[in-house]
């Protein structure tokens, strides 16, 4: 792994997926997380709260290794930083968000879904990657056959992972984590069910357990 990202992710098998549409549900739902063997996140840009999310989280929840998940812009790069969060996600990669990038230390899992988004972001650096849609993209076939001319980038694929094909992509050798929005779905952040998302993050937690040495 890249010593950048490595202390934050190395060990880390699932990481959540977060849409955080009211702040006051976010130390709440990330303490849970943490509590139940889940402490890597990804608070997601994707709502008016997400940022005040980040500050909450990273001022009030101990051991919380906070992604911000969703950046596509220079200045959601910044904003990211500033709010609290230990390391970005994309979905993809634009030149302009390339660009910023270079010119930015943080660590970053940048999103890719092509062969040729793959090579692009290999040479400039980012060995670990976000496959993304990964089922849409091609899924465990696709990191397959992927493995042998790119065999040395490793991925967190995410979009449409659940428990049942979890354990597949985590038997990839080329699969470092997975991550996803089932075990904090929004649903169950709206009704406030942290019963419920400390069950299925338990439950998360435990996956790929014969893989942990692996990769
Ligand atoms: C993401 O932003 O990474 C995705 O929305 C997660 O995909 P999923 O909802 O299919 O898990």
């Amino acid at each position: 792994m890249h010593p950048k990202v490595a202390p934050l992710l190395s060990g880390t098998k699932v990481i959540p997926v977060l849409v955080i549409e009211n702040a006051d549900d976010a130390q709440p739902l990330a303490q849970c997380l943490v509590d139940n063997g889940l402490p890597v996140l990804e608070v997601t840009l994707r709502s008016d709260a997400a940022f005040r999310a980040i500050e909450i989280i990273a001022s009030q929840v101990q051991g919380a290794v906070i992604g911000v998940g969703s950046i596509l812009t220079e200045m959601q790069l910044n904003s990211a930083q500033s709010a609290g969060g230990w390391f970005g996600v994309s979905p993809g990669v634009s030149e302009k968000l390339m660009r910023a990038l270079e010119l930015n230390d943080w660590p970053f899992l940048p999103g890719a879904s092509t062969l040729s988004e793959i090579m692009t972001l290999r040479d400039a650096g980012f060995k670990e990657q976000k496959l993304f849609p990964a089922n849409i993209a091609g899924g465990v076939p696709m990191l397959r056959a992927i493995s042998g001319p790119v065999s040395d980038v490793t991925f967190c694929p995410t979009g449409g992972i659940k428990p049942d094909n979890a354990d597949d992509y985590l038997a990839e050798s080329n699969v470092f984590a997975i991550g996803g929005s089932w075990i904090a779905s929004p649903d169950l952040i709206f009704a406030r069910d942290w019963h419920e998302i400390g069950r299925r993050a338990r439950e998360a937690a435990s996956l790929g357990m014969q893989w942990r040495t692996a990769v």
